[in-house]
């Protein structure tokens, strides 16, 4: 499926709000559901290294507590050389909570690469200890 220059600029500009004086690595990200509506996501960092969140959570986290549960295309944003994956824990909670959806990763000179979410956690831990979600 291909990806819509909005929710590309949706995660280049959510990359803007990170939180991130610890490691000074900006991530933005922004998921669409089916219906077409947009929820964005920014690393928010913490002195207390652990409590640290990535960009993909925040935005389907806040996606799920506004009502969103089927989602369409998930696209992370990063200044780097090669487009960035996301870490193994978003990987799991991609997968648990969007399905085999296609994420997209860009960089801001405009690399774009796109993993299927089944592509980036092909073992996944599911339900039960089984690989359903
Ligand atoms: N980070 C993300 O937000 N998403 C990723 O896919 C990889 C890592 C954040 C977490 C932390 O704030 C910073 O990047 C450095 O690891």
């Amino acid at each position: 499926m291909s990806v819509s220059e909005r929710l590309i600029a949706a995660a280049v500009e959510a990359r803007t709000r990170a939180v991130a004086p610890y490691s000074s690595f900006a991530v933005g990200a922004a998921v669409e559901s089916v219906d077409g509506a947009i929820v964005t996501g920014c690393n928010i960092e913490n002195a207390s290294y652990g409590l640290t969140i990535c960009a993909e959570r925040v935005a389907l986290f806040k996606a799920v507590s506004e009502g969103i549960r089927r989602f369409a295309h998930l696209v992370v944003a990063a200044d780097t050389a090669e487009p960035t994956p996301p870490c193994g824990a978003c990987r799991q909670v991609i997968w648990e909570l969007c399905g085999d959806i296609p994420v997209t990763l860009v960089t801001l000179d405009g690399r774009r690469t796109t993993h299927t979410a089944r592509a980036l956690l092909p073992h996944p831990f599911g339900l039960r200890g089984g690989t359903s979600r």
